[in-house]
């Protein structure tokens, strides 16, 4: 265990060698995978050299090897990090005993929901941004975008790993069915919202890698502090990964703030007039794909997150780290409620809360980039700020999905809702829009007039380096 095979069908360090009956099962998996992403995958560039990244060791230094690619081609691999033999189950009723390295059969429905609801956003994410490649705003991003999708791919990899490894039949059958749903398919549709999203230009997908991956950078986070620890090695691995996308997605913000306010300036308050986006546009696309993001962590109050939390099976972030009671069996946690028709805080029991506890986490990782992008705005000198609507704005699941919020968090009616919502949310005007000034370029080291140039290339190439060869 922990030596990478990277001559294996299936590159991995999990000793697949040495397991004759999962070798097969995953090797017959292989095939029905590569049918998915030549169906699914990005449109159009399968057959082309593309400068990406591989895992080659789960080591500092080992899982970043550039070379040029042809997307099918990609090590699509099992990693996961070392294996610690005293490590110790970190919080939950089980608190300070041998971590798990098999799954304790009691638990086994509350996992196997866990690993299945992470897995369906793997590929529904390369789904979803399937089409932006022919729109690619420079090679630079046009590279970024593939270097995401083709490691969702082999985040699929890491979970369906834990599905055949661990869970059987029930691990085949879970694992055929990530294959067949569909992001935004009425029948058969992915399983959380977010992931059933259009997600048909940059703004979006900047949008989706900034907020909606940063969701799973907190969901992979508390998994990597489980006590089941194959799962807990697994994500651990991807999370050096996901660091990427979270670049992706503030940077290319970042970018298209900058640039926005550029041609603000110089248009005297109309970018739109030089083929740009505005401010106001992109504060609506942030409004929409932040709402989003936050149904993701699941209901304010919550049966399930208590019992993943006492379990053992999901922790909070960085809950060795940051945490000194790892038990909390009696603590409490203030939360807004609606009561008789107004907004009220009371407290409810911490447990019941964790799915809160993580989200506030990632608001406070949202609000840090926010002030990111607005010291941008500062510097380029215009007086418009990007801002974090409430939580309460816009949900669809939890405490405040049955209430109509405005973004600053007050009780509305649905007619005052329906009066704004142009205002408020990305729509259908602002997506023929956008798409309508994207376009691809193609050119080494050229730009799209609505974003500005990325600080540095990658790896520490030129931004005129071919990172695509078209
Ligand atoms: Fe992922
Ligand atoms: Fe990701």
């Amino acid at each position: 265990m922990g030596k990478v095979d990277l001559n294996a069908k299936i590159p991995n360090n999990v000793g697949l060698a040495d397991d004759r009956r999962l070798c097969r099962a995953l090797e017959h998996w292989l095939p029905l995978y590569m049918e998915w992403w030549n169906d699914m995958g990005p449109a159009g560039f399968q057959t082309k050299d593309i400068y990406l990244r591989t895992a080659i060791s789960v080591e500092a230094g080992g899982w970043a090897n550039f070379d040029y690619v042809k997307m099918p081609d990609y090590r699509w691999g099992i990693f996961l990090s070392p294996l610690d033999q005293d490590r110790k189950i970190g919080f939950g009723d089980h608190f300070g005993k041998p971590a798990w390295q098999d799954i304790p059969g009691e638990y086994r429905g509350n996992l196997r929901r866990i690993i299945v609801t992470q897995a369906d956003t793997e590929p529904a994410s390369v789904e979803q941004q399937r089409f932006l490649g022919s729109i690619a705003p420079s090679l630079y991003d046009m590279r970024n975008l593939f270097q995401v999708n083709v490691e969702e791919g082999r985040h699929l990899w890491a979970m369906v790993y834990l599905l055949f490894r661990y869970f059987g039949r029930d691990g085949r059958d879970e694992a055929e069915e990530l294959l067949s749903r569909r992001s935004g398919d009425e029948d058969k549709p992915r399983i959380l919202n977010a992931f059933n999203q259009a997600c048909d230009h940059w703004l979006s997908f900047f949008c989706f890698t900034h907020f909606t991956d940063r969701d799973g950078k907190y969901q992979l986070a508390s998994l990597s502090e489980s006590g089941f620890d194959p799962m807990a090695r697994t994500c651990d691995f991807m999370l050096t990964e996901e660091a990427h996308h979270l670049f992706v997605g503030e940077t290319g913000l970042d970018r298209i703030i900058r640039r926005s306010a550029e041609l603000t300036k110089e248009t005297d308050g109309d970018p739109r007039s030089a083929g740009g986006i505005d401010l106001e546009l992109i504060q609506r696309a942030i409004n929409y794909w932040f709402t989003y993001s936050l149904d993701l962590f699941g209901s304010e109050i919550s049966s399930n997150a208590s019992n993943f939390f006492s379990e053992g099976l999901k922790g909070r972030f960085k809950e060795e780290q940051r945490y000194e009671d790892h038990i909390m069996k009696d603590g409490v946690k203030p939360l807004s409620l609606v009561k008789n028709g107004a907004v009220v805080q009371e407290e409810i029991p911490y447990r019941n809360a964790m799915n809160e506890v993580l989200r506030e986490e990632y608001i406070n990782d949202c609000e840090r980039a926010l002030r990111k992008w607005n010291r941008t705005l500062e510097k380029v000198g215009v007086d418009f700020r990007v801002k974090l609507p409430s939580r309460r704005f816009h949900r669809h699941q939890g405490l405040y999905a049955d209430y109509i919020f405005d973004p600053e968090g007050n009780l509305i009616t649905e007619e005052e809702f329906k009066a704004n919502e142009r205002n408020w949310l990305l729509g259908p005007d602002d997506n023929d829009y956008l798409s309508s000034i994207m376009h691809q370029v193609i050119e080494p080291g050229k730009m799209a007039n609505w974003i500005a140039p990325p600080s540095r290339g990658i790896n520490g190439q030129d931004l005129e380096f071919e990172y695509v060869r078209l």
